[in-house]
């Protein structure tokens, strides 16, 4: 039997703080193998969509499937352990430690010893273009390459399912280019990825369907054609440069 073709479903997923909505019966769903991106402006719960599809914090309601599971109360590294991935708007790293160190603390999720571990972390860093910096401590690193180590760790787990929140950012045109190279290879590895972010120009020729937060809840979804399009959006995020192009 071949495996379904939805890998991700959230339903009516709800999330507050207190008053605000942050998240409001967000239901959307990622197919298998597909580029997603996940745009919105500042505050319309992107990021917060993401904690609750990796585990970080529980919505106040809503349903999430995974992969033929109901992974709506299981922890971060259970769903981990399932294959889901994510990297973080602000990128953490153990500075003291090495940059292979540092992907170890993911492949550790599969390997069954350290030197397996390190093993993996080695063929994850090649993968990502940090072949040269396995050792360095990754105070070292500079901003570009802190963003791929983030991903490094997320791939070691070997995630069926990658979250990328804002890798892009603060990327020089030819850094950014290589960072699209680096996730067509992810989805041609066989990952499925849902991404965040802002730069129009990257995303829109990257994704097969975007999906557009606004104020917490689902604004629009479709091809990027039809997205840059679309009356809504542009009025609430892209602007009047975007209907223009
Ligand atoms: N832990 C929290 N406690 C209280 N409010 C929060 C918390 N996390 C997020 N929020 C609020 O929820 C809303 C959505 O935030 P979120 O970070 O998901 O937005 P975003 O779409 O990722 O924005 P950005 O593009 O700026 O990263 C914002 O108003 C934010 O201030
Ligand atoms: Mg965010």
């Amino acid at each position: 039997m071949s495996a379904p073709s939805v890998i991700l479903e959230t339903i009516d997923v709800t999330q507050r703080f207190g008053g605000l909505v942050a998240n409001s019966n967000v239901s959307i769903k990622v197919g298998r193998g597909e580029i997603l991106g996940l745009i919105g402006p500042n505050g319309a719960g992107k990021s917060t969509l993401f904690n609750a599809i990796a585990g970080a914090r529980i919505p106040t309601s809503g349903r999430i499937l995974f992969d033929g599971h109901d992974i709506t109360a299981l922890t971060a590294p259970d769903r981990c352990r399932l294959g889901i991935a994510r990297t973080f708007q602000v990128p953490r790293s153990f500075d003291s430690m090495s940059v292979v160190e540092n992907v170890m603390v993911g492949s550790f999720v599969r390997a069954s010893n350290a030197r397996e571990a390190r093993q993996l972390a080695l063929e994850t860093l090649h993968f990502v273009g940090l072949g040269a910096r396995v050792e360095d401590p990754a105070i070292q690193l500079t901003p570009p390459e802190k963003r791929r180590l983030e991903m490094a760790r997320a791939l070691a787990t070997a995630p069926k399912l990658l979250l990328l929140d804002e890798v892009m950012t603060g990327l020089t045109p030819s850094e950014a280019r290589l960072g699209v190279e680096l996730i067509r290879k992810v989805r041609e590895s066989g990952v499925t990825v849902v991404m965040v972010e802002h730069v129009m120009e990257i995303v829109m020729p990257l994704v097969d369907r975007a999906i557009v937060l606004h104020l917490g809840a689902l604004l629009a979804e479709g091809k990027p054609t039809e997205i840059v399009r679309n009356d809504a959006v542009i009025s609430a995020y892209l602007g009047d440069r975007h209907r223009a192009a």
